[in-house]
């Protein structure tokens, strides 16, 4: 046995490369065999190509961080490039001048590109910006989200990259918004990094102006056993989110606010600890304690793995994250729960513990991007009363927060015309709520 632990760090390539495969293998079949269901054939990849040179940027995208930040990140083939953004509010001037930090990564025979991540402000709310990365290349330009209400969001899960994913994009670029909100599974690239760059060409468009708020799905993992056990190395490595900013210490999970404070939104990790004796556990526990509901009078919550669920796909695997969790939400009176991994749409009423009840969370499953892998199109019958609405269908949401008391949600398919609202619906903040904010119902129950 002590022979074998200093074998394993010296693998020949040919191993690696095997085990590359055999763990490909075992991914593919592990998924084939949990589905018991039909879907429909899954839409053609699109392979975006790079056609700038190599020291100009590409894969523009852009993240809150703070208050009044905003994070630029690209990748440049050259390692020579710069990490700096150059920006103002008028276009072609650029008075401010900021250098940022840089980093890369392999797999297997697989390198990267200089990844550059560069954290720009202070800012202006409600403001356009025009910016240059790296001194060179286009200009790009962003608004920045406004600091009162109204404020809008486009949320999609399960994007990947294929003709479903371009039909999406096209609908959310359709109507204005302020923050693009996505909780999990972005290139389908599953270990085949340059897919991850590929992916990051096709979003530029879209990405580099709003900011794209992101949490990992089940396909960001990318394990491989012994050679990278820990996984998330592409999606951590560019998908960087303010976790530092919002007291986290992993970039799976982390928080943000927006409208001046008035919208606190958590990011949750579906593939990382949630146990009460996990840090992910410790740090909600902790960012929910700090939120007043009279200054922050919506809390929104994005995970990847749905706690409910009626599609026949993917059932109870996030189940085990709700027994630990839903009580910390529910206590915390959580506006709303979104999550991606099926692939289809569901809006369930308010729930806690698998009952209607008036003060937990609204559950949205928003998994239809538009992955590789097509829409899951079974579901459990009869219809569970908890769920208002259920359909196999790609398309995206909108989460329209109009004031301190309302907002509006809407889920559209991609068949339809952006005009055409297949499922809306009006919520009102759980703050404004008299018995959701005195004695938790809770604590009744225990009482009984
Ligand atoms: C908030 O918006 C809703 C929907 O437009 C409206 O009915 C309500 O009166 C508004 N409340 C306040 C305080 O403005
Ligand atoms: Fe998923």
């Amino acid at each position: 046995m002590a022979m074998w632990c200093p074998r394993v760090f010296l693998l020949p390539s040919t191993i690696v490369v095997f085990l590359f495969f055999v763990s490909q293998i075992l991914v593919q079949s592990t998924h084939a065999s949990a589905e018991g269901f039909t879907r429909p054939p899954p839409g053609n990849i699109i392979f975006s190509e790079h056609e700038r040179s190599k020291s100009e940027p590409q894969q523009v995208h852009i993240s809150l961080a703070g208050s009044d930040h905003m994070r630029v990140t690209w990748v440049t083939e050259d390692h020579k490039a710069q990490s700096t953004v150059e920006y103002d509010t008028a276009p072609g001037q650029y008075t401010t001048r900021i250098r940022g930090e840089h980093t890369s990564y392999t797999y297997f025979s697989y390198s990267s590109g200089k990844i550059h991540h560069v954290k720009i402000g202070p800012l202006e709310p409600a403001t356009t910006y025009y910016y240059r990365c790296g001194a060179s290349g286009p200009e790009f330009s962003f608004k920045t989200p406004p600091s009162t209400f109204p404020i809008e969001f486009a949320v999609v899960g399960d994007l990947g990259q294929t003709d479903w994913t371009k039909s999406t994009l096209e609908h959310v670029e359709s109507k204005d918004y302020d923050v693009f909100l996505l909780p999990g599974d972005l290139s389908y690239a599953d270990s085949q990094q340059p897919l991850w760059d590929s992916f990051g060409r096709l979003v530029e468009p879209i990405a580099s102006r709003r900011p794209w708020m992101v949490t990992e799905g089940n396909h960001e993992i990318e394990i491989h056993p012994v050679v990278f056990p820990q996984g998330f190395k592409a999606y951590n490595t560019r998908w960087l989110m303010p976790y530092e900013e919002s007291g986290s210490e992993s970039n799976l999970y982390y928080s943000f606010d927006v409208a001046g404070g008035s919208i606190h939104i958590i990011m949750l990790g579906s593939y990382t600890e949630f146990d009460s004796d996990s840090a992910q556990y410790k740090w909600l526990q902790q960012d929910l304690a700090k939120i007043d509901r009279k200054m922050t009078p919506w809390v929104f919550v994005l995970l990847h793995a749905p706690w409910y669920n009626t599609n026949m796909a993917h059932q109870g695997e996030g189940e085990s994250m709700r027994k630990a969790m839903e009580e910390l939400l529910y206590g915390a009176r959580v506006d709303i729960v979104f999550a991606g991994h099926v692939h289809a749409y569901e809006r369930f009423t308010r729930i806690y513990d698998n009952e209607a009840d008036s003060c937990g969370p609204v559950y949205v499953t928003i998994g239809d991007g538009g992955n590789r892998e097509g829409l899951a199109m079974s579901y459990k019958e009869p219809a569970s009363p908890l769920s208002m609405f259920r359909e196999a269908s790609f398309g995206h949401g909108r989460l329209r927060v109009l004031n301190h008391t309302h907002m509006h949600w809407s889920w559209h398919r991609n068949d339809d015309a952006n005009s055409v609202v297949a499922d809306e619906v009006w919520l009102e903040s759980l703050s404004a709520s008299g018995t959701c904010m005195g004695q938790p119902t809770s604590s009744l129950k225990d009482e009984l």
